[in-house]
């Protein structure tokens, strides 16, 4: 397992370029589905999301070529019903595969996603989505298995206690467009993502109303056809280096982002005190602005436009390092706090206490060996080490290579002084523990490898 060594203290300066987003591709590589025939991605992200849904596609017997940024998918061959644990459980994503196999197969039988290290993530909305077209579903040994005689266009509402799901929608928005008659989604979720999947099934020859709000209209079509497509630059990724050089103290170009898909993160930026300049429709430069801040904030993870949880673990990193007392309240994830203990082994002075994050800015944090535990903890982690004084280790980067393609290569050229290193177990410096006799186990884990399995797992899962 890699990790990534950190010196930190170097203000990050220069140009970096976006990459297309995983969370408006990973969809889109299954709307391909829809349609028989050659889709052509552009600007799809090398990371191990992507290919992990490229793993599920094969496995469907669908044809994939993934060169420089460019994936053409053929759905000719297209003849398989089933996904197994083994592709399901590497993300949760895995699960947009099944909207597309139902409405093409008319069954499916696909495994469960499971747990996650930010949280309980289950999947009754898409479940319930899924019913209400007419679709027979039965949950046994861990696998979903549905079928229908033809999809029926109906009115269903599809938000949940948390509020409208991306997830739910995009995959019941998959079937709906090849359903008989008109489907009415309520509590739409509005995503940038969601948005990028409705032009990209309207290009195919779907019939949706209502971008850019919670009810959308589809009314079905017989059959999509395939297009050519550019992915949408990551949001996500743009924010987290408008943060970086925030957290730094540098000064960044940002080329290839969309700066409408931002505006609560910039708002918030801007609120602590940066300075934000619009160069052009898809360059921002981001620094420390001279005439206030930096300050604290208080603020709320909400869904689109409102400040996205993806990119709340960066913000808190950015608190942590803010005079004054902060608080981050999350409302999508209540749990998602994992890296608030890792930020306070490099010095940071915060408390989870329920859904909210309690910050007392520190003046400094201090290089220490940190872990990641999911994509965006693990990147906070990594703006916090370039921060610091002194060298960090942030392990389990294997986290972040989900979803921050080449990050890296893209942060030592602005200044990072980042370098990967094989990670080798630690002798633990004391006597090994004695381990619990297997009588002494939990009666849900049988074995060690069973252990290992759901450990595994869950850490892979989100
Ligand atoms: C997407 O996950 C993103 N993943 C997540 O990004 C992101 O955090 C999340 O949306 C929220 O914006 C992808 O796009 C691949 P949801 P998704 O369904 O679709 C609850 C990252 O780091 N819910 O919008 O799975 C759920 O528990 C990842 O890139 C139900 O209750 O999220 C949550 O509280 C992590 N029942 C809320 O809805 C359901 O059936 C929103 O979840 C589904 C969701």
């Amino acid at each position: 397992m890699d990790m990534y060594v950190i010196e930190g203290g170097q203000p990050l300066r220069g140009t970096v370029t976006v990459s297309g987003s995983k969370n408006a591709c990973l969809p889109l590589l299954c709307a391909a589905l829809l349609a028989d025939g050659m889709t052509v991605l552009e600007n799809v992200p090398h990371l191990r999301d992507v290919y992990s849904m490229v793993d599920l596609l094969e496995h469907l017997n669908v044809k994939v070529i993934f060169r420089n940024g460019r994936m053409v998918i053929d759905s000719r061959t297209f003849d398989t019903e089933w996904v197994p644990y083994e592709l399901m459980r590497k993300m949760r994503a895995s699960m947009y595969a099944f909207g597309p196999i139902i409405a093409r197969r008319k069954r499916a039988a696909v495994s469960k996603p499971g747990g996650c290290n930010i949280g309980s993530r289950p999947i009754d909305l898409h479940l319930r989505g899924f019913e209400a077209l007419g679709v027979q579903i039965i949950e046994r040994k861990g696998y979903i298995h549905a079928a229908h005689n033809g999809l029926r266009g109906c009115e269903m509402v599809l938000s949940g206690k948390n509020g409208p799901s991306v997830g739910a929608t995009c995959n019941v928005l998959m079937a709906a467009v090849l359903a008989e008659g008109t489907t009415i989604i309520r509590g739409a979720a509005r995503e940038p993502e969601v948005q990028e999947l409705i032009n990209f099934l309207t290009a195919m020859g779907a019939d949706i109303e209502g971008i850019n709000t919670n009810t959308l209209t589809i009314r079905g079509v017989d059959r999509l056809h395939p297009v050519q497509w550019k992915v949408t630059p990551d949001r996500i990724e743009a924010a987290t280096f408008g943060i970086a050089a925030l957290i730094t103290g540098g000064d960044l170009l940002i080329k290839h982002c969309d700066p409408t898909a931002m505006t609560a993160s910039l708002w918030a930026m801007r609120e602590w005190g940066a300075q934000i300049d619009h160069m052009d429709e898809e360059t921002i430069r981001v620094r420390r602005g001279e005439d206030r801040g930096p300050l604290p904030l208080d603020l709320v993870t909400e869904p689109y436009p409102g400040l996205a949880t993806d990119i709340q673990p960066a913000f808190v990193a950015l608190l942590g390092l803010t005079p004054g007392a902060s608080s981050v309240r999350e409302t999508i994830y209540r749990e998602r706090f994992m890296h608030v203990d890792e930020l306070n082994r490099l010095g940071a002075c915060m408390r989870v206490d329920g859904d909210s994050a309690h910050i007392l800015g520190v003046d400094r944090y201090e290089g220490a060996a940190v872990m990641s535990s999911d994509l965006r903890a693990g990147a906070a982690l990594v703006l916090a080490a370039l921060a610091a004084e002194g060298e960090s280790q942030v392990r389990r980067i294997y986290h972040i290579e989900r979803g921050y393609e080449k990050f890296e290569q893209k942060l030592a050229a602005v200044g990072a002084r980042i370098r990967r290193k094989v990670e080798v177990e630690e002798d633990p410096g004391f006597e090994a523990p004695i381990f619990t006799p297997a009588e002494e186990l939990p009666s849900e884990v049988d074995t060690f490898s069973d252990a290992e399995t759901q450990i595994e797992s869950r850490a892979a899962g989100c």
